[in-house]
C-alpha cells in the first residue's frame, strides 16, 4: 500500500517536473549578458537596480521583438523566465531577488500594454503616417543627444495619441511597447547597439579593462592620460579654430540670405495647398463683425475673437495689428510652416485670411481651433469652484512637455517659443493642454522690440539670460515651462505677492522650500486626488530644475518628458549662484531705458546699482 502511494507520488513528481520544463522561457537573456559582462558595475541603491533590471528587460524583449515579431513571451513561461532574469542576475547582484525587492508580479513578464502581443497588433493600433513619422526619427545611430531627441519625442506622441489604454503592471507598460519597437523593428542597429540603448532603454553598459596585472594597467592609465591631454589640446585649438571660422561663414549667410529668402516665400505661397484661405466676408459672418462679445483675449499682437465657420464649429480668430501688405508674402509663408506643426499638445492652425477693405484697412488674422476649457491660467487664477485635481495637473505638465518637446525637436525647421505662460496653454473637454501661439513671436508689429512685447504680460516667465542679453535658445523656454510649471503645483503665480517693496518669484520661493527639504509644502493646499508622495516630490524637484536660473543646469524638454513619463530621475540640482531678484532690477532698469511705460510689476523699490 505504501509502496502503491510512494510510487503514485513519484509518478506526479516527475510529470510535474516534465510539465514545468516543456514551457521554457523564449526570451534570449544571454544577450544581456554578453552586453553587461564587459562593463563597470557601479554601486547602486535599490530603486535604481530595479530600474536597471527593469531596462534590462525591456533590452531582451526588443530583441526577442525583432526575432520573433512578438512583444511577450507566452503567459504559462512567465515562472521560468523569472527564472532565467534571475540566474543572470544572481551572477552579478549577489541576495537580489528580482519579484521580492521591486515588487514585480511573476506574471507581469508576459502582460503589458493593452493586451497587445504581436508586432501586427501593434502596428494595426497605430495610422501608418505615424509610424513613417518615427522611422524617419529612429533609424538613425541614437548614440548623440540630438538624434536620441527627435527620436523618443516623436514615440511619446505615438504613445499619446494611439495607445492611450490601461496596461498591467509596471514591467512593460505602453511607453516601454514605443521603446521596445523601436529598437527592436526601426532601428537600423537594433536593440544590442550601445547608443539604442542608452537613449532608448537609458541602459549602459561601457566596457572596462579587466586587466589582472596591475604594471599593466598603471602603463595603460599612464598612456591613456597623455593621450588624453594631446586630444584635449587638440580639441581647444580646434575649437578655437572653428568657431573662428564659423564666426566668419554666419557673417556670409547673413548676407546671403536677404537676397535669396524673397524668391523662396513666393514660390511657397503659390504651392500652398493644406491650409484654408478664409475671405473677409467669411470672417467678418463668423465673428458677427468683430463683435466685442467675441473677443476672447487680447495679446500683444492684437485681439482674439470666438466665431463660428458656416459648418458650424467653433474657432478662435487671431487679428494681428498694424499690417501693411508688403510683409504678406512672409506672413503666408510663415502661417504655412506653424500650420505644418502637428501634434495633440499644440494647438492647430486651421487657415487665414489677408485683405485689404476700405474701411478697416489691411488686414491678416489667423484660424485656430477653440479650446472650450479655457486657458490654465483660468482654470489656476481665475474664478473656478473647483480645483484641478492632481492627476488632471499631471496631464497638463506631461502634455506641455511633450507639446514643447515637439517644438524644439519635432518640427522642421526647430520652433522657439518664447512666450509660454500659463495663459498661453489652452485646455480641451477633456482637459489635455494644447500649447497657442508657437511661431507668432514673428508677427509682434515693427516697433515693439522683443523687450518690450515680453514685458508686457509676461515677467516672471522670462529666463533671466534672455532678458538680460536677449540670449535666445530652446532653454529659455524650458525656464519659462519651468515657471509655468510651479504655477500649475503650487497654485501661485509667477510674480508672487509683493513684500517689503520686493515682488518674490514663484521658483526662488520653490528653490528656497526644496532647499530646506521641503519639496512638498510647494504643493497647493487641498488638492484634491494627490499621488504618492514620492511622484509629487519628483514634479517639484523637476519644475525647480527647469526654472533654474543658469542656463546649462536646466534638462532639455525631452529630457523633461522622459523624467517625467519614464523612469528617468531627476538630477541634482545644482545651487543658484546669485539671487534672481537682482536680475529682475536689471531687467526693470533696461525696460525704462528703452521707453516702455507699460509695466504689470508694482514699482517703487530701489534699482540695483551694483554690478
Ligand atoms: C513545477 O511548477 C509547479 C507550479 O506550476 C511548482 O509547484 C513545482 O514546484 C514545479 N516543479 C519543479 C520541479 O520545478
Ligand atoms: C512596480 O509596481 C509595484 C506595485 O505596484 C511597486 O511596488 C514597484 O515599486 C513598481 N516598480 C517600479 C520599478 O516602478
Ligand atoms: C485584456 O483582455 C482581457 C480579457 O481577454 C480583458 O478583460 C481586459 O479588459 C483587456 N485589457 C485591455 C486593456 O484591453
Ligand atoms: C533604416 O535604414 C536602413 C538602412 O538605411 C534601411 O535598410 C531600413 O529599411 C530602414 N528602416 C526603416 C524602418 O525605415
Amino acid at each position: 500500500m505504501s509502496l502503491l502511494f510512494f510510487l503514485l507520488l513519484s509518478l506526479q513528481l516527475c510529470l510535474s517536473s516534465a510539465q514545468n520544463d516543456t514551457v521554457s522561457c523564449p526570451l534570449d537573456f544571454s544577450v544581456l549578458r554578453r552586453l553587461v559582462q564587459g562593463s563597470k558595475r557601479p554601486n547602486r541603491d535599490v530603486k535604481t537596480e530595479c530600474r536597471y533590471v527593469q531596462q534590462g528587460l525591456r533590452l531582451v524583449q526588443s530583441e526577442y521583438l525583432r526575432v520573433t515579431g512578438r512583444f511577450l513571451p507566452p503567459l504559462d513561461s512567465a515562472e521560468s523566465c523569472w527564472d532565467s532574469y534571475q540566474t543572470l542576475v544572481d551572477d552579478f547582484v549577489p541576495n537580489f531577488d528580482i519579484r521580492t525587492t521591486c515588487g514585480f508580479e511573476t506574471d507581469w513578464i508576459a502582460e503589458g500594454c493593452m493586451n497587445i502581443t504581436t508586432r501586427e497588433e501593434f502596428e494595426g493600433k497605430v495610422l501608418s503616417s505615424a509610424l513613417n513619422n518615427v522611422a524617419a526619427a529612429c533609424n538613425d545611430s541614437l548614440g548623440n543627444g540630438s538624434p536620441c531627441a527627435s527620436c523618443t519625442t516623436s514615440l511619446s506622441s505615438l504613445h499619446a495619441t494611439y495607445l492611450t489604454g490601461g496596461s498591467v503592471g509596471n514591467l512593460s507598460d505602453c511607453t516601454a511597447y514605443t521603446l521596445i519597437y523601436a529598437a527592436a523593428v526601426v532601428n537600423q542597429f537594433g536593440p544590442t547597439d550601445a547608443g539604442t540603448a542608452y537613449c532608448l532603454f537609458n541602459f549602459e553598459f561601457s566596457s572596462s579593462s579587466n586587466s589582472k596585472n596591475k604594471q599593466r594597467t598603471i602603463v595603460i592609465c599612464v598612456v591613456v592620460v597623455v593621450v588624453f591631454g594631446v586630444v584635449l589640446f587638440l580639441g581647444f585649438c580646434g575649437l578655437w579654430f572653428f568657431r573662428r571660422k564659423r564666426r566668419e561663414f554666419w557673417k556670409k549667410r547673413r548676407f546671403d540670405g536677404r537676397g535669396t529668402s524673397l524668391s523662396f516665400e513666393i514660390e511657397s505661397i503659390n504651392q500652398s495647398t493644406s491650409l484654408v484661405r478664409y475671405t473677409f466676408d467669411d470672417i467678418r459672418q463668423a465673428t458677427k463683425n468683430f463683435s466685442r462679445e467675441n473677443i476672447v483675449g487680447r495679446g500683444g499682437y492684437g485681439n482674439v475673437f470666438k466665431g463660428v465657420l458656416p459648418d458650424g464649429s467653433e474657432v478662435a480668430l487671431k487679428r494681428f495689428k498694424n499690417c501693411s501688405v508688403s510683409g504678406d508674402a512672409t506672413f503666408a509663408h510663415e502661417v504655412e510652416v506653424i500650420a505644418s506643426v502637428r501634434h495633440v499638445n499644440l494647438v492647430a492652425l486651421r487657415g487665414y485670411c489677408t485683405a485689404t477693405t476700405p474701411y478697416e484697412g489691411h488686414q491678416r488674422i489667423i484660424v485656430c481651433d477653440l479650446m472650450r476649457n479655457g486657458s490654465l491660467h483660468d482654470h489656476l487664477f481665475g474664478m473656478r469652484e473647483r480645483k484641478l485635481s492632481w492627476p488632471i495637473r499631471q496631464k497638463i505638465a506631461l502634455g506641455t512637455a511633450r507639446g514643447l518637446a515637439y517644438l524644439h525637436y519635432g518640427a522642421q525647421p526647430g520652433i522657439i517659443h518664447r512666450d509660454i505662460k500659463a495663459s498661453n496653454i489652452l485646455l480641451d473637454e477633456k482637459f489635455e493642454p494644447k500649447v497657442a501661439d508657437f511661431g507668432l513671436a514673428k508677427f509682434t508689429p515693427e516697433g515693439m522690440t522683443h523687450l518690450t512685447t515680453r514685458v508686457a504680460g509676461t515677467m516672471g516667465y522670462v529666463a533671466p539670460e534672455y532678458a538680460l542679453y536677449g540670449q535666445l535658445t530652446e532653454r529659455s523656454d524650458v525656464y519659462s515651462f519651468g515657471v509655468v510649471f510651479l504655477e500649475l503645483l503650487s497654485g501661485k503665480k509667477a510674480l508672487m505677492a509683493v513684500s517689503e517693496g520686493q515682488p518674490s518669484l514663484v521658483t526662488e520661493w520653490a528653490w528656497s522650500l526644496v532647499r530646506k527639504g521641503r519639496a512638498l509644502d510647494v504643493i497647493e493646499d487641498g488638492m484634491p486626488d494627490l499621488g504618492p508622495p514620492e511622484v509629487v516630490e519628483k514634479y517639484v524637484l523637476a519644475a525647480v530644475l527647469c526654472s533654474h536660473p543658469e542656463l546649462y543646469a536646466r534638462p532639455t524638454m525631452d529630457q523633461v518628458v522622459k523624467i517625467l513619463d519614464m523612469d528617468l530621475p531627476v538630477p541634482s540640482i545644482p545651487e543658484r549662484p546669485i539671487p534672481l531678484i537682482a536680475d529682475i532690477d536689471d531687467i526693470e532698469r533696461s525696460m525704462s531705458s528703452s521707453g516702455s511705460g507699460n509695466l504689470s510689476t508694482p514699482r517703487g523699490y530701489q534699482p540695483y546699482s551694483g554690478c
